[in-house]
């Protein structure tokens, strides 16, 4: 039987080629489930068993479903992911010319994995400031989903050992290519970039009306499902739009119980975490604050009580054994893809993995019929990290590191396993049910 959930990853992933769009269709799924968007300027009014949204700089988001207890008595079930994924951040006002090619100026964010980014039709998503015509400023989010640039590779016969391995330049070889007029001459001069008038067409304005922009290169191929029995998934950010849209699709079906309930989506995972809506800022300590303050009336104990009282998932792509390179792994430790989901743990917690946190995602997994894997670096490399380690040091909570086993994590394509995201969502959805009472 076909994975149940593939077709709506794929298609989130899709419709989210940044944050911006990630949060976007966040709350589409949130808005479709009666769920009320709240705005962090506001006061706030919140009842018993009902379902709230707040986005901050629409790039990372909170949802919560109020409990039926207070707080303080019954805590709350966190689940979490990253929405933002490494890749190449355009400069958007500026465009290098010659000989008729224009190519965009880019940086790196985070760890993209240059190489794969070549050779591929790329696409252009992300949000724009244009000024109206009363001299007002607007945000608008742009996602020209169609290719727009590529970056080609040098033909091999100018480099026979480009099969050794090449390192490809950010200012230099790495430039996308946005058009090819063929002039053989000097270049036009002045006047707005390529990036700059493309922006304006898509969104109906003028070239002087695009006043700033954070504009990112995508792959601009559709996500797929493949194999025998479609169990394969290959697609763009599937570290971590796969997390994404497992904590939401577990928190849109579950129902209000006597624990609060909370889905958290941070942007800025790949850089760091330490911005103003990263997992490194007081953004999810603020709205548990503002929740415990309503609901339970009282000062911060009440606060302090209930997080004392939270467990927390968080789910981040895992490094999943690969068949041609398994000598970078502990064979112990290397989950397989559609083997379920793996617990990452690290001794100097890189990951926030306890041995109770542990315990306790595996008895979820168990409960609902799921296979559970364990992810550990090989003991002489060092692992990556992820918002488990800074959230649960940020709030307190006991926090269990998870995610599905992926190949060729920060490529412009990854790979995944179909089954796994199903078992992701199951897990989480037993989280939602059981609550924080399960490490009691
Ligand atoms: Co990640």
């Amino acid at each position: 039987m076909p994975a149940q959930n593939a077709k709506s990853l794929c298609d989130f992933i899709d419709a989210s080629p940044t944050p911006y769009h990630a949060v976007d269709s966040a709350q589409a799924t949130l808005n479709a489930v009666g769920a009320v968007r709240l705005d962090e300027r506001d006061a706030w009014r919140l009842e018993p068993g009902r379902t709230y949204y707040v986005a901050r700089d629409g790039a990372s988001l909170v949802a919560f479903r109020m409990g039926r207890l207070a707080p303080s008595e019954a805590g709350f079930a966190f689940a979490g992911a990253h929405t933002d994924a490494p890749g190449l951040r355009a400069r958007i006002e500026k465009s290098v010319a010659a000989r008729g090619f224009e190519r965009a100026a880019v940086e790196a964010y985070g760890g993209p994995i240059h190489s794969t980014w070549l050779d591929r039709p790329l696409s252009l998503a992300g949000r724009v400031v244009v000024r109206s015509a009363g001299g007002r400023t607007e945000r608008r989010l742009v996602n020209f989903a169609r290719p727009v640039a590529v970056i080609p590779n040098l033909a091999i016969h100018f480099n026979r050992d480009m099969n050794k391995g090449v390192e490809y330049a950010m200012n230099g070889s790495l430039l996308p290519i946005v058009s090819a007029s063929g002039h053989n001459g000097k270049e036009g001069g002045a006047g707005a970039s390529w990036l700059v008038r493309a922006v304006a067409a898509e969104l109906c304005v003028e070239t002087d009306a695009v006043v700033a922009a954070e504009l990112t290169f995508v792959d601009a191929a559709p996500s797929i499902a493949f194999g025998m029995d479609s169990e394969l998934l290959s697609a763009p950010r599937i570290d971590n739009l796969e997390g994404c849209h497992a904590v939401l699709s577990a928190f849109a079906s579950a129902t209000a119980r006597d624990h609060g309930q909370v889905a958290v989506l941070f942007d800025n995972e790949e850089i760091g975490s330490g911005t103003s809506r990263g997992a490194d800022s007081a953004f999810l300590r603020d709205i548990v604050e503002r929740i415990v303050a309503l609901s339970d009336g009282s000062g911060p104990e009440a606060a302090h009580r209930a997080l004392a009282r939270s467990f927390s998932v968080s789910v981040d792509g895992a490094q999943g054994w690969h068949p041609s390179y398994a000598d970078k792994f502990d064979e112990d430790f290397a989950p397989v893809l559609n083997g379920g989901p793996a617990v990452k743990a690290n001794a100097n917690v890189r990951y926030a993995t306890d041995a109770v946190g542990e315990a306790a995602f595996r008895g979820l997994c168990e409960s609902s019929g799921v296979p559970c894997q364990r992810f550990r670096m090989r003991a002489d490399l060092a692992p990556g990290t992820t918002i488990g380690p800074i959230s649960s040091a940020m709030l307190g909570v006991r926090t269990v590191d998870v995610g599905v086993p992926m190949l060729a994590m920060h490529s412009c394509r990854e790979t995944a396993g179909a089954y796994d995201h199903d078992y992701m969502i199951s897990a989480l959805r037993a989280l939602y049910a059981s609550g924080p009472s399960i490490v009691d």
